[in-house]
């Protein structure tokens, strides 16, 4: 018997005990997508506040994308299960690529009306002063949270095709793409947190700042911003509409809430709410726009 027998070596590593928990494939696509059939600046039935909010969502995945990508990255070094590694190579790719088509609609945005250009500087600048005053732990466990909300998100997406139908096509094919890999790999800052910091108590003091103050506070004031920069009166028909759309029946939040609090559950893990089969469905539905595949 060899003397790396691991039967004999009690320091080999385990083969069987991995940290990913992941349960897809993370597949990095390359899409194209056509910005050009939005036939106003108001596109999702005509309602200025619902239209804005998602134009800021979209104004925000370059920069913020770019910190979940190098948060976890920080942590690179320190991953032992060579699977995670893996991962997060895969995890960065797909995001990266999101960041690409993101920047794309977000001029289209530009060109007709927005300002998401004045905004980005405004998140950059904010990401920027996080890096300075931060830890990496911190840094870290904000990004867990935004991959639960950004996979919740992406769930809500997957699962009401009639909300999705209000969207330009080119709009709701960048939204479903990039929902079906955010669900693939939302597990994996999940999984990476855990591996090197698994400080449960931080991350959940993480999840309700984001969640209850940051997150929909950011969405509001960059809606509002965009909406003002361009000299438009909102109507009270309009936030009416965005009320319904967030709190009536089948509405984002009013979906979302019972997976938003899935995260604070004792042995929470993102792969316990199992939508793979989901993403197996959607990855039909959108091949014709993966380039290459
Ligand atoms: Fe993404
Ligand atoms: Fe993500």
């Amino acid at each position: 018997m060899s003397a790396s027998s691991p039967v004999l070596d009690q320091h080999a590593p385990s083969t069987d005990i991995s940290s990913s928990r992941s349960k897809l494939e993370i597949v990095p696509r390359r899409v194209k997508f056509d910005f050009s059939d939005f036939e106003s600046k108001f596109y999702y039935q005509g309602n200025s506040c619902i239209s804005a909010m998602w134009v800021a969502l979209s104004a925000t995945f370059p920069a913020g994308e770019g910190e979940f990508i190098k948060s976890v990255k920080l942590f690179e070094n320190q991953i032992q299960d060579p699977k995670l590694k893996a991962e997060v190579r895969d995890f960065a790719t797909q995001e990266a690529h999101h960041s690409v088509q993101h920047r794309q609609i977000n001029k289209m945005f530009d060109d007709i009306g927005y300002d998401t250009a004045k905004l980005n500087v405004f998140f950059k600048d904010e990401l920027a002063k996080r890096e300075q005053k931060w830890s990496a732990e911190k840094r870290l466990a904000r990004t867990v949270c935004a991959e639960h909300v950004t996979a919740v998100m992406a769930h809500h997406a997957l699962t009401h095709p009639e909300h999705m139908a209000n969207f330009p096509e080119s709009f709701r094919n960048l939204f479903l793409w990039h929902a079906i890999e955010e669900i693939e790999h939302k597990s994996v800052a999940f999984d990476v947190y855990m591996e090197c910091v698994g400080d449960i108590k931080s991350l959940h003091r993480e999840y309700r700042i984001f969640t209850r103050f940051e997150f929909p506070f950011n969405v509001w004031l960059s809606s509002r911003f965009l909406l003002k920069e361009m000299g438009h009166k909102v109507t009270w028909k309009e936030r009416k509409g965005l009320w319904n759309s967030l709190y009536g029946q089948g509405g984002l939040i009013s979906d979302m809430r019972g997976l938003y609090k899935l995260f604070l559950k004792k042995d929470f893990h993102p792969w316990n709410h199992d939508d793979s089969e989901l993403v197996e469905q959607w990855k039909e539905k959108l091949a014709p726009y993966f380039v290459g595949q």
